[in-house]
């Protein structure tokens, strides 16, 4: 069995929490274990003051290898059904929890990212990837079907025909081609791949938090709405975000028309000026 502590790591600098899956012989597949260890962690860092925006990475040469043949399948379903939904509700249950994350993330992909990988992938808000990472829907080579939310997944991120190649060919796909297929939203050269995401977040770090995780809620949701629906919900959403902090936009549009000391189109306002 694995220790309980160190399968999943984490730093905090200068407000970026970098999270790694830290499995590393194991190319960092899933386990319950790092399944439980992950739900922790999102505990420790959401209300975190310290930590602005959430990088999720691998160590060694993986990404995640997705979801751990052994542990997770064999070992778990000796209890029975009882034992797969336990494993099922672990794994699903941080993913979710990373999609509701109460501050932005990013998926950092240095290598190879399979299968249930797919779902902290899409969890994150953002995904930047080396240009040699290798991206997977393997279900197929091993005789199942793409479960655990990666068919959903695929269709979610790529065109129609795209989706259909990739989880029937069980063929792989360079950090590169998954940047053309909207997979993620970049990809560098390995050498620059923290450097780039660090550029990311902290341009991130600089905006309003409270707008950031409306915007993000925003996004995921109108995608299943009609306009009418999404119009109102996004009104709601703003008045709600108002809530939390209803002197940001006001301190925005300050700077801007009396102030003149940014200007919108072209950065953020000072959130740090207290008056
Ligand atoms: N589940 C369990 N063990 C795994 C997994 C996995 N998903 N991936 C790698 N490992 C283990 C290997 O069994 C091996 O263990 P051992 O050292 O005890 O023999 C160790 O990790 C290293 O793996 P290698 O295969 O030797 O590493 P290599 O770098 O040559 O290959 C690769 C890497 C291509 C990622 C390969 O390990 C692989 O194909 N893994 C499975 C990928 C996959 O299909 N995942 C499941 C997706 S579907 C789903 O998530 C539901």
């Amino acid at each position: 069995m694995a220790n309980e502590t160190n399968v999943v790591e984490y730093t905090i600098e200068n407000k970026i929490a970098w999270v790694k899956f830290n499995r590393p012989e194991k190319r960092n597949c899933m386990s319950p274990t790092l399944n439980r260890r992950m739900m922790e962690i999102l505990d420790e860092l959401e209300y975190n003051d310290e930590v602005g925006v959430f990088v999720l990475t691998g160590e060694g040469t993986a990404f995640s290898a997705g979801m751990d043949l052994k542990e997770y399948f064999v070992e778990t379903e000796k209890d029975g059904l009882a034992g797969t939904r336990k494993a099922q509700r672990e794994s699903y249950g941080w993913w979710k929890r990373l999609r509701d994350f109460n501050k932005p993330t990013i998926a950092m992909v240095n290598g190879w990212c399979f299968g249930g990988a797919y779902g902290p992938l899409f969890a994150c808000d953002l995904a930047f990837a080396s240009d040699d990472a290798q991206f997977g829907l393997s279900e197929i080579n091993w005789g199942i079907l793409p479960g655990g939310g990666a068919t959903k997944i695929a269709v979610e991120l790529l065109s129609f025909r795209n989706a259909m190649y990739h989880a029937m060919m069980g063929e792989n796909v360079s950090g590169k081609k998954a940047a053309e297929w909207g997979l993620v939203n970049e990809s560098v050269e390995a050498s620059k791949l923290k450097e780039r995401v660090t550029e990311v977040c902290n341009v991130l770090i600089q905006k309003n938090p409270v707008a950031l995780k409306a915007t993000k809620d925003a996004v995921r949701k109108v995608s299943e709405m009609t306009y009418a629906n999404a119009e109102e919900y996004l009104v709601k959403a703003q008045e709600a975000a108002n809530f939390f902090d209803n002197t940001g936009r006001k301190e925005g549009i300050k700077q801007f028309i009396f102030e003149k000391t940014y200007k919108p189109g072209l950065g953020a306002y000072n959130k740090d000026i207290q008056r």
